[in-house]
């Protein structure tokens, strides 16, 4: 357990670990995991050794988007524990050398916030209305939404209200569920909201925000329909406009007046990486997620250009890479990098689908988390990736609870595939996840398997392998580093020099010869090391560290 650094710039090369609560530890048994198990399962990530913790939202709420539509900001779910609970967490967080980030959604609240409720039982002249993006229907009685804007989770992005009259009224604007109405960030109220929502966590002593959907809270004005044209390279009217970014500045002066340090970190899914840097410039926020690293193709040459694209930007703003391979709305990456790319990662994998190689996915994954740990930068790691998790690619439809699901009668599965309970312990009623044998999501019985218990000290465990290159990454300052690539004669070779390791990466299919290698720190799967501690061949799919 180490201490917390004081460095304002702990960030810079922190590796973070997302838990997304519903499914990390369930202390009370009633199947979904909350805030006291999470207090209990945080030796865990102090022996993982990672720099901080990022926790999915615990706020009030109904949880039609596994509570990414908040009700209250400032008070705990009962499913998941109460404030004192929330205090406690980041109590313990701190006492195990652990920051702690919490979610912040600022780009719609749920129906059931008491503004939302009060603009449509107060009417049409309610100043909550002004709070939200209401509109009046196009066509004969306005039967018609306000523009042509569609959900992200499928179907219309505008639900019409009945007016407290009775009669049907406007229309309001939901980028995501019916259940999560956008707010209106012109309104000084919202701004002033938001203000006093960072400073209530902040005073808490909570040492950041994610931003939820960070790119999406100014609207182009008029809110004019919209045809997606990949040619014309416009960008859509409900995302990336220019005028988010004073709203971060405002933030950002608000951190600020901590001596804490904590950060922003932007959910932004903006293109190309020169604007999502424009989230990153030095009185704005301090990280955003590389998304495009994420969603690169198992191909060293495409990996090597997306590196340096996202390097070269960020070093433009004068800020560093965040990588991140996998999270709590994505395809996990020891199954996403062996199935074909871009369908099944938004849509979900399904039982009537081809299903992955999971021993490939795993060497995979494993191979490519070791070039992830390698880079200079900031690092987030998604819950269950340390223990080599797949993703559930046979969850019954039932049981799907993604709001996606539902609003696309099917043909999206949606994000639960990624987001099944933790096996904790290979023996006990729900592998350890719950107290009881419940469940929200049903485990895959193979996941005995992965329980973080029996990867314990067994050398070679992928736990082991998280374990071994967060420590040696902090010890050679690699976070820290620069990177230097190594031209390579070998197609499929990724190779460059970080601090004083090598590292080597094979995206190709056979074995390649790598007779001037170094002595190996750490591989990503078996290599055969000579008694001079070097390897001859690095097998595909395989990344070792060397010195
Ligand atoms: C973000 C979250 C996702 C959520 C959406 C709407 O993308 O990561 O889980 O559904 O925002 O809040």
């Amino acid at each position: 357990m180490t201490a917390m650094t004081t460095s304002p710039d702990w960030w810079r090369d922190a590796v973070i670990y997302q838990i997304y609560p519903r499914s990390f530890a369930d202390a009370d048994g009633d199947g979904i995991g909350d805030l006291p198990g999470v207090v209990s399962r945080l030796l865990h990530l102090a022996e993982l050794g990672v720099d901080a913790i990022w926790v999915s939202p615990f706020y009030v709420s109904p949880q039609h988007d596994g509570g990414y539509d908040v009700a209250d900001y400032r008070a705990v779910d009962p499913v998941f524990g109460t404030l004192g609970d929330a205090d406690r967490l980041i109590e313990a967080a701190h006492a195990h050398g652990l920051r702690i980030i919490v979610d912040l959604v600022p780009n719609h609240t749920s129906w059931d916030h008491p503004w939302f409720q009060a603009a449509l039982h107060l009417g049409p002249d309610s100043p909550e209305r002004a709070c939200y993006l209401f509109r009046d229907g196009h066509g004969p009685d306005g039967a018609e939404p306000p523009n042509n804007w569609q959900s992200v989770f499928g179907g219309p992005a505008w639900t019409r209200v009945t007016e407290p009259d009775g009669r049907l009224g406007a229309w309001y604007l939901h980028m995501y569920d019916t259940s999560q109405p956008d707010l209106d960030w012109s309104s000084p109220v919202v701004r002033a909201e938001f203000e006093s929502i960072l400073r209530f966590w902040l005073d808490r002593g909570v040492d950041g925000f994610r931003v939820d959907v960070a790119h999406g809270l100014v609207k182009a004005p008029g809110l004019p329909d919209w045809e997606a044209d990949p040619e014309a390279r416009t960008r859509p009217p409900m995302w990336d406009q220019d005028g988010v970014h004073e709203i971060y500045r405002a933030w950002r002066t608000v951190l600020d007046e901590y001596d804490h340090h904590p950060i922003l970190v932007a959910e932004a899914w903006v293109e190309p990486p020169e604007r999502l840097m424009r989230y990153l410039r030095p009185d704005e926020m301090h990280q955003a997620f590389n998304f495009e690293f994420m969603f690169t193709p198992w191909d060293a040459a495409r990996l090597r250009s997306s590196i340096d694209r996202v390097r070269t930007a960020s070093a433009s703003v004068g800020s560093v890479p965040t990588w991140v391979l996998s999270n709590h709305d994505v395809v996990r990456h020891t199954t996403r990098l062996v199935m074909p790319p871009a369908a099944s990662h938004v849509r979900g994998i399904g039982p009537n689908d081809p299903q992955p190689d999971e021993a490939h996915g795993l060497r995979r994954g494993r191979a490519a988390t070791l070039l992830m740990l390698s880079l200079p930068g900031g690092a987030y790691l998604y819950q269950g990736e340390e223990l080599g998790l797949p993703e559930h690619t046979t969850l019954p439809d039932e049981t799907r609870q993604d709001p996606t699901f539902g609003r696309t009668l099917g043909q999206i599965l949606g994000r639960d595939g990624c987001r099944v309970p933790m096996p904790w312990e290979e023996l006990a009623p729900a592998y350890g996840f719950s107290s009881t044998s419940n469940s929200w999501l049903p485990q895959p019985p193979a996941w005995a398997h992965y329980a973080a218990d029996i990867q314990q000290a067994v050398d070679g465990s992928t736990l082991e392998m998280y374990r071994r290159a967060i420590a040696l990454r902090a010890a050679h300052g690699m976070g820290a580093g620069e990177l230097t690539w190594i031209e390579s004669p070998a197609e499929g070779l990724l190779a460059f020099r970080n601090a004083d390791i090598t590292v080597v990466v094979n995206t190709g299919t056979e074995a390649v010869e790598t007779s001037d290698l170094g002595a190996v720190l750490l591989a990503s799967g078996p290599v055969d090391v000579a008694t001079s501690g070097h390897i001859a061949l690095l097998p595909a799919d395989t990344t070792v560290w060397t010195t």
